[in-house]
């Protein structure tokens, strides 16, 4: 099986579906807060634009149930305006005589941003016949939406079967670069996983563990872990029903010869509120009705320590309560370690990406994934169906 890239098909005149991943986050005024994904989606825009293609770029924009104004895609339509310093043409609808008027009034080299796709209940139940409708408003179909690959829909994946198809420019740059942690890293190769949940990074850790050869465990979930080797945490967040599948991590990570990390010192807090009492403490020795809110100042130097010997390190989710000023250090140090990686870094997942960009550090990482689901999932070893669809034919 092998998939096209849009750079292998002649698009010159023709019109050109791309599906692309412009949910992008907004405040309360409905402003973007912030527009990477838009950014990311520019190389293939611009080139398809550049060929003389009709650029049909077509996303979903938040969970509407059905049709729904306060999620409507002007504010995206004119975001893309200004990045692209030319007029998009917005369309009120998806699919129907609307869009298909102003797709045959489009000239070559001009681009149009169709209506949100989730106004159509069809498109989350991957109806054949919405696909259809979408489908006929052009002639080649292109998915750049990486960060939507994990959804089976009809813009997503059902499309992809009706019409000629090829991946973006993101869509390969992810595949590559996410696929290149997974099957081929360049040793030694440093995981660093954090986040509130074990539960949430089960599949992931268990997917790294034959791969790496240093797994770093921090955040909320480095609790369970701490839990299951007999201390006592006080207050802190603890997944009981998950400390059998930690005690097994260990044992496996002991027996595999990968060296697991977990943070030597924690900062400890009376309660989650910017204004607790904190202290720095071993993990062993959590004050009673105290919590574990991030890693401590030695923990983040045992990680970056690793971080410097690593030749690829990965790292997805925080190493504490990073939106509250007390509990951000760890990850913020965390964030610095890695971007001064002598290596390949790679970032995948929403709130170590959001940690990334706040401390200003995105243009020292070798790769950020636009995909927080969608990047799990495939690190996870799932296939995409949005990656499958382009590759079935
Ligand atoms: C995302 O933001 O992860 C993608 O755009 C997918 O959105 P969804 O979780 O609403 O399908």
């Amino acid at each position: 099986m092998s998939t096209l890239g849009i750079q292998d098909l002649s698009v010159e005149g023709k019109r050109v579906f791309v599906r692309v991943d412009f949910n992008v986050p907004v405040d309360e005024r409905n402003e973007i807060t912030d527009d990477t994904r838009i950014r990311a989606a520019l190389p293939t825009i611009e080139y398809l634009m550049g060929q003389g293609a009709k650029v049909i770029l077509a996303s979903h924009f938040g969970r509407p149930k059905g049709k729904d104004e306060r999620y409507r895609m002007d504010v995206v339509a004119r975001r893309l305006s200004d990045l692209l310093h030319r007029q998009v043409i917005k369309a009120d609808d998806c699919v129907g005589d609307e869009p298909k008027r102003l797709i045959e009034k489009m000239k070559p080299g001009e681009a149009l941003l169709l209506e949100n796709v989730r106004f159509h209940p069809e498109e989350e139940k991957n109806d054949p016949g919405f696909a259809r409708q979408l489908a006929e408003l052009a002639d080649v179909y292109v998915n750049d939406a990486f960060g939507a690959a994990h959804r089976a829909h009809a813009s997503t994946a059902g499309m992809a079967g009706l019409l000629p198809s090829a991946a973006g420019f993101l869509m390969q740059k992810e595949v590559s670069a996410l696929g290149k942690v997974l099957s081929n890293p360049d040793k030694p190769f440093m995981a660093i996983i954090g986040g509130a949940k074990v539960s949430d990074k089960i599949q992931l850790l268990e997917n790294f563990l034959s791969r790496v050869n240093t797994l770093a465990i921090g955040g909320g979930m480095a609790n369970t872990f701490f839990k299951a080797q007999g201390f006592e945490v006080g207050k802190s967040l603890v997944e009981e029903n998950h400390l059998d599948f930690a005690r097994r991590l260990i044992d496996a990570a002991s027996r595999q010869g990968v060296r697991l990390l977990l943070p030597g010192e924690v900062v400890v807090a009376d309660r989650m509120a910017a204004d607790a009492s904190t202290r720095v403490v071993s993990p062993r020795e959590v004050p009673e009705g105290w919590m574990i809110l991030d890693i401590g100042p030695k923990a983040v130097d045992q990680f970056a320590q690793a971080v410097r010997e690593s030749r690829t390190v990965f790292w997805n989710g925080p190493m504490g309560v990073f939106e509250i000023p007390a509990f951000a250090a760890g990850t913020e140090g965390m964030a610095r370690a890695v971007a001064s990686a002598p290596g390949t870094t790679v970032v995948g997942g929403g709130d170590s990406v959001a940690a990334i960009e706040k401390f200003g550090l995105a243009g020292h990482i070798t790769h950020i994934s636009t995909g927080g689901g969608a990047s799990l999932e495939f690190l996870e070893g799932k296939e995409l169906p949005g990656v499958a669809a382009l590759a079935a034919k």
